[in-house]
């Protein structure tokens, strides 16, 4: 029996890494998924290469609150309902010591990673079905301080706080909410800032990353997309308001 029939998801960051891999997955185990990205042409060629009936595209910006609105919207317009939703886009911003750091990234940061799963959470949740299920995308970086990242610590740490709200304010409607926290993940956004550590070095800099994690090497989105099946599927229903690393053990040192 597939672990998500009859299911409608939402995914945010959809068209690329993370949350492509979940996609796929979602769509694998019987979901219908509306994929909602900023990028265009990576949402068109994502939706191509799953290739599917059941999916959906909306192009939006998740730290607009109008276009947050919009792709509720068209998720219940194309599938009539909502059970999930992967909340999920973020940004790295740049890498700079905080007395360094420029205002304008810090502020770009904030805006797609916390505002952007704030106003998901408020405009998404209230329209779900009973019994629903929300995961957020945070990071190790939600955990514990890493130099040079400030903002995107800043914003993955305050993303566990509108996790704990949300559990509280919608559990009598049995709508579960939950953090992911991947350690490094193989994917575009690690490849951005191998680059902007040492344009010239990067696999140096990849070197330096995994041999922070026991396990020494990144995760790969498919290992971070079958946790965030988990989270969704009925086998996690009594879990809400929960942290849930998945780090190669990068969080036991
Ligand atoms: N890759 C890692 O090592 C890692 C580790 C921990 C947490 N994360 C988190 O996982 C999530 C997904 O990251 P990823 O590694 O798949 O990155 P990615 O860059 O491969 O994919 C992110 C997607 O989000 C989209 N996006 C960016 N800004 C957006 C906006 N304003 N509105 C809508 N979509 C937007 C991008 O276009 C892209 O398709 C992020 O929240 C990230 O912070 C990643």
């Amino acid at each position: 029996m597939k672990r998500l029939k009859d299911k409608v998801a939402i995914i945010t960051g959809g068209a690329a890494g993370i949350g492509k891999s979940t996609a796929a997955l979602f769509l694998e185990e019987g979901a219908s998924v509306m994929l909602v990205d900023i990028n265009k042409e990576k949402l068109q060629s994502t939706s191509e290469e799953l290739n599917s009936s059941n999916l959906a595209y909306c192009v939006a910006d998740v730290s607009n609150p109008a276009d947050v609105e919009r792709y509720t919207s068209e998720t219940l317009s194309r599938f009539g309902k909502i059970n999930l939703f992967f909340n999920n886009a973020g940004i790295e911003g740049t890498s700079s010591s905080l007395e360094n750091y420029p205002n304008e990234i810090f502020d770009k940061v904030i805006a797609i990673n916390l505002k952007g799963v704030w106003y998901g959470c408020k405009y998404v949740i209230p329209k779900m079905v009973e019994g629903g299920s929300v995961i957020i995308t945070s990071s190790v970086a939600g955990l514990k301080g890493f130099k040079d990242l400030g903002a995107y610590v800043t914003s993955k740490h305050g993303v566990i706080g509108i996790m704990r709200v949300a559990a509280l304010e919608f559990a009598d409607r049995n709508i579960r909410v939950n953090t992911v926290h991947p350690g490094p993940v193989n994917t575009q956004m690690m490849r951005r800032i191998e680059t902007d550590i040492s344009p010239d070095n990067t696999e140096e800099v990849k070197k330096g990353f995994e041999a922070i994690v026991p396990f020494s090497r990144y995760a790969e989105p498919i290992e971070i997309a079958n946790l965030v099946l988990f989270l969704a599927s009925d086998e996690s229903k009594y879990v809400n308001g929960s942290t849930y690393v998945i780090d190669g053990g990068l969080m036991a040192g």
